[in-house]
């Protein structure tokens, strides 16, 4: 089955700019035969790229993981001159460094997102030794949310074998309880240190940890956090629906990134 492919429309390939029907990658390179690399994705508002340091320093982080040096300065300067060849966007930024140490980066459109979103959980055991590394290998992340779209949901959840909630395929997710505490998944329990994450659990009271999926199953509300989400509201978890969708702790939420997002690019 061929796939969607992201709308991507400019390249850029060991420093030169490319249009998309220019790039090519020349192989053998195991970036691609064995999805042996690094990579990641930052959001560009207005022209201006948000958090590139800390989206760096966490692929400078995966890159060692697996044992590969990561071409750091050469890297922010293909990001730089990329983002710059073109008028200023609201768009994203993909950087990738293969085994080989290609450098391949993209522009692409921000993918189209429903106003709030429907889960469905898959069974997932992360492997340990690529453990919060955003490497190439993302088949499976893709994989399931294929399987979420066969049982009718929108995206997927992530939920281990003894039952511990993990992450959606490319996001984290927090939720309120009855009691009004909000709670997202330690990095522990073996999701990715999510940049979009980070900043709400800095900004708001938030407990993590290492909880069942039944605990989700009771939330008053839930919420997914990305980089192309912000706080994207959630309104069923299987055949769960959340009494409340867009509460008031996806809105504190959506304004604590909202403030961090301001306080890194300015209005
Ligand atoms: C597995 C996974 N979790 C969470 C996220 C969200 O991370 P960020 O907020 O840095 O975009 C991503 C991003 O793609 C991801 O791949």
């Amino acid at each position: 089955m061929l796939g969607a492919m992201a709308d991507v429309f400019k390249f850029s390939v060991d420093g030169e700019i490319l249009e998309p029907g220019e790039a090519f990658l020349p192989l053998p390179d195991d970036g691609l035969l064995r999805g042996d690399g690094v990579f990641e994705v930052a959001r560009i508002y207005g022209g201006r790229p948000f958090a590139l340091g800390p989206h760096f320093d966490r692929m400078k982080k995966s890159a060692a993981a697996i044992g590969l040096e990561l071409e750091r300065g050469l890297l922010e300067s293909d990001a730089g001159r990329l983002i710059s060849s073109v008028e200023p966007c609201d768009c994203l930024v993909r950087i990738i460094q293969t085994r080989s140490g290609r450098r391949i980066l993209s522009l692409e459109e921000l993918p189209a997102h429903t106003p709030t979103i429907t889960l469905a959980s898959v069974r997932y055991s992360p492997t340990l030794i690529l453990n919060g590394v955003k490497s190439l290998s993302y088949a499976a992340n893709m994989q399931a949310t294929r399987l979420a779209k066969e049982a009718g949901a929108d995206e997927a959840l992530f939920v281990r074998p003894d039952g511990v909630v993990l992450e959606p395929p490319t996001s984290s997710i927090f939720w309120a309880t009855r009691e009004g505490q909000l709670r997202t998944p330690a990095l522990e329990a073996g999701v990715l240190d999510s940049i979009t994450r980070r900043k709400i659990v800095e900004r708001l009271e938030v407990e993590e940890g290492e909880f069942q999926f039944e605990d989700l199953l009771g939330a008053t509300e839930a919420f997914l956090a990305s980089t192309t989400r912000e706080a994207h509201p959630v309104s069923r978890i299987d055949e769960y629906e959340l009494p409340k969708v867009d509460g008031e702790q996806t809105r504190a939420a959506a304004e604590a990134f909202a403030q961090a997002l301001a306080a890194d690019i300015g209005d």
